[in-house]
């Protein structure tokens, strides 16, 4: 039950979205955007083309809006990104761990919405890719196919952001009937675990293996400020990922692994007034925000008040609104001629050409947390 000062910012923050989203319907269609460039989202920005990790984002986005509202054109247009995003299913050039954030919010969502066939052997195809990046000596789903921050070895790194793709290979499972699926993700897991989680709820961006012997190397900063840090996406991927592997397994230890990043991030975010650095461990100057970060830890948050006794829940749903209200008032764009919601973003702490900007995916982890508030969300992952 929210306070009525909170009910009365959550559906205004609904209504401003409807009204935000409608236009940008009207002026992005089919279009797969990536950033908002001077207010304007433009058509697959990234050198990756049809293969770079954001591209489910805005179809997810237009199926969340078609959930909630009921209004055909975004199922339309969901379905023509879709058919436009399966092509890098048949290039499959560039394509990595990320096929979840990619299918999960496109293919997924229109199958559980519509049981679209072809959606549906779509995002089996896309399951199929990701479990062939198993590594089974190291127990670990292989991150990436070539280094952003360098050259060296990639075929060991493991990466926080892979438990968000985790989803895909238990709905695999769940659809299918067959368990390697789901016993892939649960290894993957296990290992993040005692590889990438340190014990006071932090975690390092990437955990290296040797990719021969599956011998665990160390941690690296990745994204983050550097070795060490708590790169605040990272942390927010943790905190989602984690709650949805104990929604799929009912494993207590991913309940706790969940809990325990939710209580670090919620005391990090304290001390910043709910609003998100990019990197919790970062020098204090200079100041850099990642709105995203509090979007994706406020859906986390609220996830996990899904699976926790009735005394907690409120710690989880209190603390997503005191973050949800922070970016909002700070970052969101409620400008109808222009694109994008949530400005702010940062791809990476050391990397400030798009920071400050939109970026699809905060756009829809901050849709994503209202509907889940105003109980209109689709389970999408
Ligand atoms: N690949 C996920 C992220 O950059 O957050």
């Amino acid at each position: 039950m929210l306070s009525e000062q909170n009910q009365i910012w959550l559906d205004k923050a609904y209504n401003l979205l409807q009204e935000k989203m409608k236009r940008e319907l009207e002026r992005v269609g089919s279009k797969i955007p990536f950033a908002a460039i001077n207010g304007q989202f433009h058509d697959l920005m990234m050198p990756d083309g049809i293969s770079w990790w954001t591209n489910g984002f805005w179809t997810g986005l237009l199926w969340q809006m078609y959930h909630a509202t009921k209004e055909e054109d975004y199922k339309a247009v969901a379905q023509e990104t879709e058919e436009r995003l399966a092509e890098a299913l048949v290039t499959f050039d560039k394509l990595n761990h990320d096929v979840g954030f990619m299918f999960m919010p496109s293919s997924v969502a229109n199958y559980r919405l519509t049981q679209n066939a072809k959606s549906k052997s779509r995002a089996l195809h896309a399951a199929n890719l990701l479990a062939g990046r198993f590594n089974p000596t190291g127990e670990f789903l292989r991150a990436w196919d070539t280094n952003s921050f360098g050259s060296g070895d990639v075929r060991g790194f493991m990466i926080i952001d892979s438990l968000m793709n985790l989803p895909l290979l238990y709905w695999a499972s769940e659809e299918t009937g067959d368990p390697r699926f789901a016993a892939i993700a649960n290894k993957h897991a296990f290992t993040s675990l005692h590889s990438i989680l340190r014990p006071d709820g932090s975690c390092n961006h990437i955990a290296a293996f040797d990719p021969e012997s599956g011998e665990f190397l160390g941690g690296i900063g990745g994204q983050g400020y550097g070795e060490g840090s708590s790169w605040s996406r990272g942390q927010a991927w943790a905190v989602y990922g984690y709650a949805l592997t104990y929604r799929y397994t009912k494993k207590e230890e991913f309940l706790n692994a969940a809990k325990q990043c939710a209580h670090y991030c919620i005391s990090s975010l304290a001390m910043s007034n709910w609003l998100p650095l990019s990197d919790f461990r970062a020098s204090a100057e200079p100041v850099k925000y990642d709105s995203a970060a509090a979007a994706i830890i406020a859906c986390g948050l609220l996830e996990l008040a899904e699976q926790v006794s009735e005394y907690e829940t409120s710690l989880y749903t209190g603390a997503a609104i005191q973050m949800l209200k922070a970016v909002e008032e700070k970052f969101a764009n409620w400008n109808l001629e222009e694109d994008g919601i949530l400005t702010g973003n940062a791809t990476m702490y050391h990397d400030d050409r798009l920071s400050g900007m939109s970026i699809i995916y905060g756009d829809y982890y901050f849709l994503e947390a209202i509907l889940r508030l105003k109980e209109k969300a689709i389970m999408i992952w």
